[in-house]
């Protein structure tokens, strides 16, 4: 496992992390928790120091997996966990749904209000990472939710301020990161290999202010491992059924073939191994954060950190973008 600092500002850290929205128990189908605390395990004993989560996955149940695995490690001051906040589930626990329902709120007293909560969840003092979660382009323009960031930084609250960017909105929004620069000091982008819109001015930007940058969604729900195909079926409590409908499952799968060449130079590694490497071989990014439901899969995912033999150039000309 290789580590890297997290940017200008953020701590260091495994370039491979554990995203734990898949082990919440919502949008991912069902999951056994015994099950989800073994994978969280298993990423820590690879070396793995860095975890993804956000007060919405699960209704908090994300963070509380994590904090129960935390309990029983001899490590846990070493292990950075991201959170977010913004999505303001509170009003609908309890209740079932099928999958999270959208309810936005940005403003400083939900987004302090949530900051603490998590803190229960979590155990700790302070969060050593709070991402605001996807804010539409009309929220980033306020002042709200970067002064809820600034109180919170103040206040000792949380060490370091984040921004999660919308998916498919990175160059429409990367002005946002001039603005706010000196209090960023961490971004969380969509990126990997059929899905490169970060290259064009969002990485650059982080580049030039020394931004944290973690790669999210970098197997495309799964796709990159090369398990699916258009037959593939997900049920209602999946949000895979719409994100990876058979319309635009059609399109990635065209799309993640042209790349065989490149996985065929590599036959000792597995289409997710590769998949992941290039996530961290761009020099903007620091580290990758696949969803881990299973020991196996987290296993085979962290070998990426140690492919960095593999140079960024060697992706490039199977580009689709
Ligand atoms: N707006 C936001 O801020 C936002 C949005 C999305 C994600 N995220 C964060 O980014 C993290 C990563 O993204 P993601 O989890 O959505 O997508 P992902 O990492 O691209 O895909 C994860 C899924 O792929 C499958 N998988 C993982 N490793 C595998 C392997 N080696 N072989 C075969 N299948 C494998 C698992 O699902 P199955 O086994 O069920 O197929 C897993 O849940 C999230 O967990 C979350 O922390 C943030």
């Amino acid at each position: 496992m290789k580590y890297k600092k997290l940017g200008l500002n953020g701590p260091e850290i495994s370039t491979v992390g554990f995203g734990a929205w898949g082990i919440s128990g919502r949008d991912w189908g069902n999951t056994d928790d015994d099950n989800s605390r073994r994978a969280i395990h298993a990423a820590l004993d690879a070396g793995v120091t860095f975890i993804d989560t956000a007060d919405v996955y699960g209704f908090g149940h994300s963070e509380e997996l994590i904090r129960q695995v935390l309990d029983e490690r001899s490590n846990r001051k070493d292990i950075v966990i991201a959170t977010k906040a913004g999505n303001n589930f509170y009003p609908y626990l309890g209740q079932k749904h099928k999958t999270t329902p959208i309810n936005n709120d940005y403003s400083v007293k939900h987004l302090e209000f949530a900051a603490e909560q998590s803190i229960k969840r979590l155990n700790v003092e302070a969060l050593d990472i709070l991402q605001l979660h996807s804010p539409n382009s009309d929220i980033l323009e306020r002042d709200e939710p970067w002064m809820a960031l600034e109180r919170l930084k103040k206040a000792g609250k949380i060490k370091h301020a984040g921004w999660s960017v919308q998916s498919f909105q990175e160059t429409a929004t990367a002005h946002i990161l001039d603005r706010h620069h000196e209090l960023i000091d961490v971004i969380q982008v969509r990126y990997n290999l059929l899905e490169r819109q970060a290259e064009e001015v969002l990485f650059p930007t982080a580049l030039k202010y020394g931004t944290g940058v973690i790669v999210r969604i970098p197997l495309l729900f799964g796709l990159l491992a090369g398990k699916f195909n258009r037959s593939t079926v997900f049920g209602d409590n999946d949000h895979r059924k719409s994100n990876l409908s058979p319309e635009k499952m059609a399109g990635y799968l065209r799309d993640f073939s042209k790349y065989q060449p490149f996985f065929d130079k590599y036959p000792d590694y597995s289409y997710a191994q590769l998949s992941l490497r290039f996530c961290i071989s761009h020099p903007a990014a620091h580290v990758v954060i696949p969803g881990g439901k299973t020991e196996k899969q987290v296993q085979e995912n962290v070998v990426a950190s140690d492919l960095d033999f593999i140079p960024f150039d060697a992706f490039t000309k199977y580009s689709t973008v």
